[in-house]
């Protein structure tokens, strides 16, 4: 029987306090399963959301930490006739931070071999959910404005990246000075700070043309600073809450600028769109990712052994991905 190591836990909790590392079992390729190896893995929110048991989908405990890696294929099973080994694909999300996993041939999302394998590790939640943020929720014409807080996370640099080559500008919200430069060097329009009153300076931000999508990952101030800032018949979409604290806003902008309020879920459009409507989007961010117009940072990577110095780094102010690498 042989062993690997994975990132267990056995109780919902705080990352720090409930994640050990294990040795587990690992599992044989059944009839029409493959065993993927992980080549790296991604650290992200909604990673301590899931041990935390606060996120909108959970797993069985115990359960391996970790929802998202990129990985090759080292053994297939008898039936298996979609890919053989090499193939480099998406890890079973079963439990990205552990070393090998089996999972059907049949639902495997195939990257392509020509992507580098930092950015693919990051490829399957944040720079979608951007592209579907961008694409999918309202018809943007060129030239449209559109604001975003968390401006210097990887879902913000995704946005100010995918806006500028959709011909887009954009105006991102970020709590430290330090980051103007690099996001501007990036391609964002412009950058502002958290609480600074930017929205007072909008005309002079945007030309006084209006706001028509603002994209909430924070939550509290934050937002209703956007709801504020949104031009007529603009669309807030909200599709994380880094900070709990409650959006207020005068009801006013409802009903005199007709601001729509929504919401936004990678894992559900998933399922709603099927694997056709998967598919389109993962082959434009491959696209991106492939020509270099798509370049995310990658800020330290650490082995499975070094899981809590990488947590702590993750917890920190950074500019880029924590990857774990087996
Ligand atoms: N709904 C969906 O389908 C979906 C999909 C992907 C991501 N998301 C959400 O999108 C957000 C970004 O994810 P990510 O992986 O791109 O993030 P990330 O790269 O890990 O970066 C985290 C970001 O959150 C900011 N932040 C953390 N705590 C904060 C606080 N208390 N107040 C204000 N800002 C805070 C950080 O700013 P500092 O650098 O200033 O700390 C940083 O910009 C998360 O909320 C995530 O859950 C949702």
């Amino acid at each position: 029987m042989t062993q690997q190591k994975a990132i267990c836990h056995h109780e919902f909790g705080r990352p720090l306090e409930v994640l050990r590392l294990e040795d587990v079992k690992q599992a044989e390729p059944q009839v029409g399963e493959v065993r993927v190896r992980l080549l790296a893995a991604t650290i992200n929110p909604s990673d301590y959301g899931m041990i935390a048991g606060s996120y909108g989908r959970l797993r069985e405990l115990p359960a391996v930490a970790g929802r998202e890696g990129v990985g090759v294929v080292e053994a297939i099973g008898r039936g298996v006739t979609r890919v053989g080994v090499g193939a480099r694909v998406r890890f079973p999300e079963a439990g990205a931070w552990q070393e090998t996993a089996c999972m059907p041939a049949a639902n495997l999302l195939l990257v392509p071999a020509d992507v580098p394998i930092e950015q693919a590790a990051f490829s399957f939640i944040n720079p979608p959910t951007a592209y579907c943020l961008l694409q999918k929720m309202v018809d943007l014409a060129p030239g449209s404005w559109v604001v975003q807080n968390a401006g210097n996370s990887t879902v913000g640099l995704a946005v100010i990246q995918m806006a500028k080559t959709m011909g887009f500008k954009t105006i991102s919200q970020v709590r430290r000075g330090e980051l103007i430069a690099p996001l501007k060097a990036l391609g964002a329009d412009h950058v502002v700070i958290e609480g600074s009153g930017w929205a007072k300076q909008l005309k002079e931000l945007t030309g006084g043309e209006p706001i028509q999508l603002a994209l909430n990952s924070i939550g509290g101030e934050s937002a209703s600073d956007q709801i504020k800032a949104l031009g007529e018949g603009g669309t807030q979409v909200t599709f994380g809450g880094m900070v709990g604290d409650l959006v207020r806003f005068p009801t006013r902008f409802l009903i005199f600028n007709d601001v729509r309020l929504v919401g936004f879920w990678w894992d559900q459009w998933c399922q709603k769109a099927g694997s056709q409507g998967l598919n389109q989007v993962m082959s434009a961010v491959y696209g991106m990712m492939r020509d270099g117009t798509l370049k995310l940072p990658v800020e330290a990577t650490y082995s499975f052994a070094e899981y809590e110095a990488a947590i702590k780094h993750d917890q920190q102010p950074r500019l880029g991905k924590v990857l774990l690498k087996p």
